[in-house]
């Protein structure tokens, strides 16, 4: 098991157009190795997915989970609850016209979340880990967190989609009244923005 650093903006490869899997990677040792310490990663930092770039590896993989720890979590994202998308040389194939807004943050711009316009419904074709073809129809959460992973492999961050930006902490303030210490806010509030 190894966590691996997640990069922030000022490191370019975040910036690059990562670099297909070529199918004799599959087979490689570090290629799998890679695959396990992003699986690790991403659910020591409770997100919802990663993508290779992320972690320094300007690479055409991107793994997606969305949580099943909770009863708000079942209900939130239904039947997508508690799976793991490990999904290589991701490509959309096909978008619903309609678009839904949503907030996102990212492991890479800690403490900054905004409003983003994303498809609805996307389908996404591609490979597993071990180079079998892969193929998914995505609604709602699960297509907005492709998406947003999908953008990673581009240089592409959520904060490029939008400009309604802000930092955590700041729109909850009108609520802190009647909650009392939310601590996901409470403990990222001081992360200074990273530009
Ligand atoms: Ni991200």
């Amino acid at each position: 098991m190894a966590i691996l650093d997640i990069i922030q903006p000022d490191n370019p490869v975040l910036r690059k157009k990562a670099i297909r899997v070529d199918a004799s990677q599959y087979q490689s040792e570090k290629f799998q190795q890679l695959v396990d310490d992003m699986l690790d990663t991403l659910a020591e930092a409770h997100g919802v997915g990663l993508a290779a770039p992320q972690v320094n590896q300007s690479t055409r993989l991107i793994i997606v989970h969305l949580p099943d720890e909770s009863e708000e979590d079942r209900e939130e994202y239904g039947d997508d609850a508690g799976k793991t998308y490990i999904v290589t040389n991701p490509k959309i194939t096909k978008r619903s016209r309609r678009m839904v807004e949503g907030v996102e943050g990212c492991l890479s711009i800690p403490g900054i979340l905004g409003e983003v316009d994303r498809h609805e419904m996307i389908v996404v074709t591609g490979q597993d880990r071990h180079g079998n073809d892969f193929r998914i129809k995505a609604k709602g959460w699960l297509a907005r967190v492709f998406q947003h992973e999908i953008d990673h492999l581009n240089g592409q961050l959520f904060i490029d989609l939008t400009d309604k930006i802000w930092q955590v902490g700041e729109a909850e303030e009108a609520d802190t009244a009647d909650t009392t210490q939310d601590e996901p806010v409470a403990s990222t509030a001081e992360t200074p923005a990273t530009d």
